[in-house]
């Protein structure tokens, strides 16, 4: 089978805009850096990454009759809004448990931001005091009991919609989105920049454009950077949907490990918690380009770029795209940290 033999429902826009980052580009001194920016890719709910994985899901959601989407995350998850949002889209119900991920001290954590906004919306949020994990849950398989007992049917969409057959499947459509962009811009990206936490949009790039080499594309680098200081599991769930998303567009060989790059060194100590890497690549972003991002994923991805471009580790003659994920609704939860 092929990208395109699998069914899509659409939740976005269209292709996601791609821009340069001039100023930010001329500051760093080094490679051109350009942004695609799945912040602004949907109307439903301030959109991002999710919201296109879940394109390739919603029409298994609908073929299963399913009545009630049942997710995972933190308090300040973008994904549970995003299902939250494409649930109220749908017309169907949304169960949301939302674990204590971060021991993050800011009082209204579990009030404003992404859970405020699933509540807007509809969805019945379930807080749950459980720490950080991006595997499958008790508390998750309890909600989906509790729909069914109430008499609904319910469909069960894992931490990051990462761990599931189709989960990879939309990041591998961004990889051929990037290379009709290339073409209509006369522009070649040759390093691609990617926050990387449950997996499945690194995971879906790397088998996208793996399908997009065999077919005679020109090689190009995925570097994922770690969000979440647990490398070995994200690194284990990058390379595990890697392999069977591409193995499910057709890719008929198995990925070379040059293929899988998971680096870490911007995390700091803890998922969710940001470090002063963080903090200034927010900083900088927000001041030389008006593009704001977060401080749980993708303000760790950009520290991890801006080292890499200003110390030439990226070559000066490298082209690269950021992948903008998202995430801003959860700056709400750390205004404590921009007071001055
Ligand atoms: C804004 C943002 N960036 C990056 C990521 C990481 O993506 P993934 O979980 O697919 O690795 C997420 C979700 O976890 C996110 O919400």
């Amino acid at each position: 089978m092929a990208l395109s033999d699998f069914p899509r429902y659409p939740l976005t826009f269209g292709p996601s805009p791609v821009h340069p980052l001039d100023r930010l580009s001329d500051h760093l001194g080094g490679a051109r850096v350009w942004a695609k920016r799945e912040d602004v890719n949907s109307g439903l709910a301030y959109g991002g990454n999710k919201t296109r994985k879940l394109e390739y899901i919603v029409p298994d959601v609908l073929a299963q009759g399913a009545d009630t989407l049942v997710s995972i995350g933190g308090y300040q998850s973008n994904h549970t809004r995003q299902v939250a949002a494409v649930a109220a889209k749908l017309g169907l119900k949304a169960v949301l448990v939302q674990e204590k991920w971060v021991d993050w001290p800011d009082s209204v954590n579990d009030r404003v931001g992404n859970i405020m906004l699933s509540r807007i919306m509809g969805a019945e949020v379930r807080l749950d005091p459980a720490g950080f994990d991006i595997g499958f849950r008790n508390s998750w398989t309890r909600a989906m009991d509790d729909v069914r007992e109430r008499g609904g049917t319910p469909y069960g969409i894992p931490a990051g919609a990462s761990d599931h057959r189709l989960g990879g499947l939309g990041f591998a459509n961004w990889a051929y989105e990037v290379q009709a962009q290339e073409r209509e811009l006369g522009v070649f990206f040759d390093t691609i920049v990617v926050c990387t936490v449950t997996g499945s949009t690194h995971a879906g790039m790397i088998a996208g454009f793996a399908a997009l080499e065999d077919a005679g594309g020109r090689r190009r680098r995925v570097i994922g950077i770690d969000a979440s200081a647990t490398l070995e599991k994200t690194r284990e769930q990058v390379g595990r949907i890697a392999s069977s998303t591409a193995a499910l567009i057709g890719v008929e060989r198995g990925l070379r490990d040059d293929e899988i790059t998971v680096l870490e060194g911007w995390a700091g100590d803890l998922y969710g918690v940001p470090v002063q890497s963080t903090l200034d690549a927010i900083r900088l972003t927000g001041s030389l380009e008006g593009v704001i991002i977060d401080p749980v994923y993708e303000g760790k991805s950009m520290a991890g770029l801006i080292d890499l471009v200003s110390t030439g580790e990226i070559p000066k003659e490298s082209t690269v795209l950021y992948a903008h994920l998202g995430g801003q609704p959860a700056l709400n939860a750390y205004s404590a940290l921009f007071t001055g």
